[in-house]
């Protein structure tokens, strides 16, 4: 096992170099380097952030939209700033970075837009889960609701990878889901590794948030033991929740083959890692639901 694990992250490895998946950029590092200090400047991280025109652009497109819930129109970077604070504003423009790293290296773009409207959807349940699981007395657990926006946007960020390195990929991957092979199932076999260790990679080379980082490793497992520490299984469970939830209220759309957990399962996880039972675990997927309608 642990040899086929690391057989994985090797061949993982291999891939990455070779698409030439590009790393942390030089403006991200400068921002959390300026974010290190105890007053940090934001006309300075908002001129980083500006000198790039197409960046800004579409940093003012998802501020401004339904998953920010900003009460204002936002018009220019130093006001993303100021009004989303450092944490938002610093997670909204990862997340654009890595969407045009990941949008640059897809197979073809409608591949690209049918994991990103998945990718997209996860990650509102996330962020939106995360913060009622935070408000809630019934469990005493406090997730940070950015590091779940951010696992359920880049949970999948293997996949638009690999299909850019084998051209067979999509192909592969509806003859699995045609036939019942779970997604990851047929990329071990075929590929010798799979998208959860592609986005574990990527997530580390990213620089994101350790709970992120395992919580998409372990996305496609039962078994959170791979996610480790208590916050990353927490984070792990509200994603596999999240992703089941969606799955539910979509009506199947956009969903992966072993991505939706034994429902019997979940219950146990949401229990044992969140602390929640059945009843408030149904109150609050139904106001998923009102949300996501
Ligand atoms: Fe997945
Ligand atoms: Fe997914």
């Amino acid at each position: 096992m642990v040899q086929e694990i690391d057989r994985g992250l090797e061949r993982a490895t291999e891939i990455i170099k070779e698409i030439d998946f590009p790393t942390l950029p030089l403006y991200l590092q400068m921002i959390q380097k300026e974010m290190s200090h105890p007053f940090p400047s934001f006309p300075k991280i908002a001129g980083l952030v500006s000198q790039d025109m197409a960046l800004t652009a579409k940093l003012l497109r998802t501020v401004n939209s339904v998953a920010f819930k900003t009460k204002s129109h936002i018009d220019n970077v130093l006001q993303a700033l100021t009004v989303l604070g450092l944490e938002n504003f610093y997670t909204s423009v990862l997340a654009e970075s890595l969407r045009s790293a990941l949008e640059n290296h897809a197979l073809s773009a409608d591949n690209f837009a049918v994991i990103w409207q998945h990718s997209t959807e996860i990650a509102r349940a996330c962020k939106f889960l995360a913060e009622l699981i935070s408000k809630s007395v019934d469990c005493g657990v406090q997730v940070n609701a950015n590091h779940a926006y951010l696992a359920g946007l880049f949970h999948d960020c293997g996949i638009p990878v690999m299909a850019a390195r084998f051209p067979d990929y999509e192909r592969s991957a509806q003859e699995a889901t045609a036939t019942g092979e779970t997604l990851t199932a047929m990329e071990s076999r075929l590929f010798t590794t799979d998208h959860s260790i592609l986005c574990y990679l990527i997530g580390k080379m990213w620089k994101l948030p350790d709970s992120v980082v395992f919580a998409m490793y372990g996305h496609e497992s039962e078994d959170l033991g791979y996610c480790g520490e208590t916050e990353n299984r927490e984070l792990g469970t509200i994603l596999r929740w999240a992703e089941s939830s969606v799955y539910t209220i979509t009506e199947k759309k956009h969903c992966f083959l072993g991505e939706i957990v034994d429902p019997l399962v979940l219950t146990d996880m949401l229990r044992a890692e969140l602390g929640i039972d059945e009843l408030v675990a149904q109150e609050m997927q139904l106001k998923l639901k009102q949300e996501f309608l």
